[in-house]
């Protein structure tokens, strides 16, 4: 068992109340972007190309399609549509659809905004579901199966994944699609199979924070040729790429048209970027997966402390953020004050988990006059719901990114260090 070197806990006053951080300012944390080796070079070609969006006149092969090719290989998936924002994932996902005005979709209580605002962008109404509060996902018997849903977008949240297959029998039969919001689990693995291609549809975030990034970017994954055709409209105005080569000054869009879509494409830039942080992406997963491990372990020693395990059937993490659960805090304090305590003990931004939506500031569809039937239906539909686990979890998580885990294992003895030093901390100590 890993033992933490720990001081006597009355000297142990708190860095934000005075005290001495845990780790000295001097020791840097890794940064984040962390350009790949080839970055440079290909955003220097792309510049000299003539080609800086995929609706430019052909001129030998675009970085889109490329990437588009590359990332449908990683995942082991047939069709890849890359679009401008995860957000505009979820939209087209949700479109390719077909769905009817007002249609029910379920979505997690506890995610970012995005997987339920696309849902109304879609002109359909979030029903909110809660989450485990081991893990933060959808399960499948939290599920209102008798609301009439027709889709459900199920979130693998933070670091692990949620169990699609039992979310699949669970709906099985009732018409009701699954999509997976992969947006914080790129090269997560249930299985052997990679998050994003376990439900009908996938959708990526490849947006600055997350583990593959572009800046800003997205992806809609899926093994159905029919709806790849249909989402490649919904994504470029209606166009999709011809069959046969575009001659020079050409075109690689054509006009198909057998849907009217939106202007949500991927630009030259983003797309040669992706190519290049898709070849890192696989080291830093094992570096980061290796130090959650290690911390989780660390923790482990920690009464009322932990930070959620990837169930066994999930055979590789993708971690986005690092959940530190707190489910015993410190007496009087919140986890908002916690996670300020470990920021300053450790230099590193931590910060308290989101509200869950019912509650979100984020998410008032009734502000849009466009969105108003749907606002309504949708305050109609969460009246008198609650989401225990997701409260639980939104009230006692401290979460830091990703890139706190790039570094080593003597960063993470620093990080249980602080955090047993914080949950230990009583009266004077704050
Ligand atoms: C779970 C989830 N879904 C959707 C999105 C939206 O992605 P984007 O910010 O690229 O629009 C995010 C972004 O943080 C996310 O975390």
């Amino acid at each position: 068992m890993s033992t933490i070197p720990r001081t006597p806990r009355l000297t142990r006053r708190l860095a934000v109340a005075g005290g001495t951080p845990v780790r000295a300012g001097d020791r840097p944390w890794p940064d984040w972007p962390q350009p790949a080796p080839g970055a440079a070079a290909a955003l220097t070609d792309v510049l000299h190309s003539g080609r800086w969006a995929i609706s430019s006149p052909s001129r030998g092969e675009l970085y889109e399609r490329r990437f588009a090719r590359l990332f449908q290989d990683y995942l082991g998936v047939r069709h890849c549509v890359p679009v401008d924002h995860g957000s505009s994932a979820l939209v087209i996902a949700l479109e390719a659809l077909g769905l009817e005005y007002g249609d029910v979709v379920l979505v997690p209580a506890l995610t970012w905004v995005a997987s339920a605002s696309a849902v109304l962008r879609a002109g359909l109404v979030p029903v909110l579901a809660d989450v485990s509060p081991e893990t933060g996902c959808m399960e499948a018997d939290g599920l209102d199966l008798d609301i009439g849903a027709r889709a459900v977008i199920v979130v693998h949240w933070s670091a692990v994944m949620a169990d699609i297959p039992a979310i699949s029998s669970a709906v099985d039969g009732r018409g009701i699609t699954v999509v997976e919001d992969a947006a914080q689990a790129h090269g997560a693995r249930w299985q052997g199979r990679s998050a994003g291609t376990l439900g009908r549809l996938g959708c990526f975030s490849m947006q600055h924070g997350k583990v593959l990034s572009c800046g800003e970017g997205g992806a809609v994954v899926t093994d159905d040729n029919v709806l790849a055709g249909v989402l490649q409209e919904l994504r470029a105005d209606s166009r999709r790429y011809r069959d046969d080569v575009a001659r020079p000054g050409e075109l690689d869009l054509s006009e198909t048209a057998s849907v009217m879509g939106s202007n949500f494409c991927l630009g030259e830039f983003a797309a040669a970027l992706l190519c290049e942080q898709l070849g890192v992406l696989d080291a830093q997963h094992e570096t980061r997966n290796r130090n959650y491990e290690h911390l989780a372990k660390l923790l482990d020693d920690i009464p009322g402390v932990r930070m959620p395990r990837p169930r066994p059937e999930q055979d590789r993490m993708s971690v986005y953020e690092v959940p530190i659960v707190f489910d015993r805090l410190p007496p009087g304090r919140s986890h908002t004050e916690v996670s300020q305590a470990l920021t300053a003990e450790l230099g590193v931004r931590f910060y308290g988990a989101r509200e869950p939506l019912d509650r979100s500031r984020l998410l008032r569809p009734a502000t849009k006059p466009g969105l108003a039937p749907l606002a309504a239906r949708f305050e109609e539909l969460q009246r008198g719901r609650s989401y225990p686990g997701a409260e639980h979890l939104a009230r006692h998580t401290v979460l830091t990114h990703h890139s706190t885990l790039l570094g080593t294992e003597e960063d993470m003895a620093d990080i249980a260090d602080a955090v047993a030093k914080v949950a230990e901390a009583e009266g004077s100590a704050w």
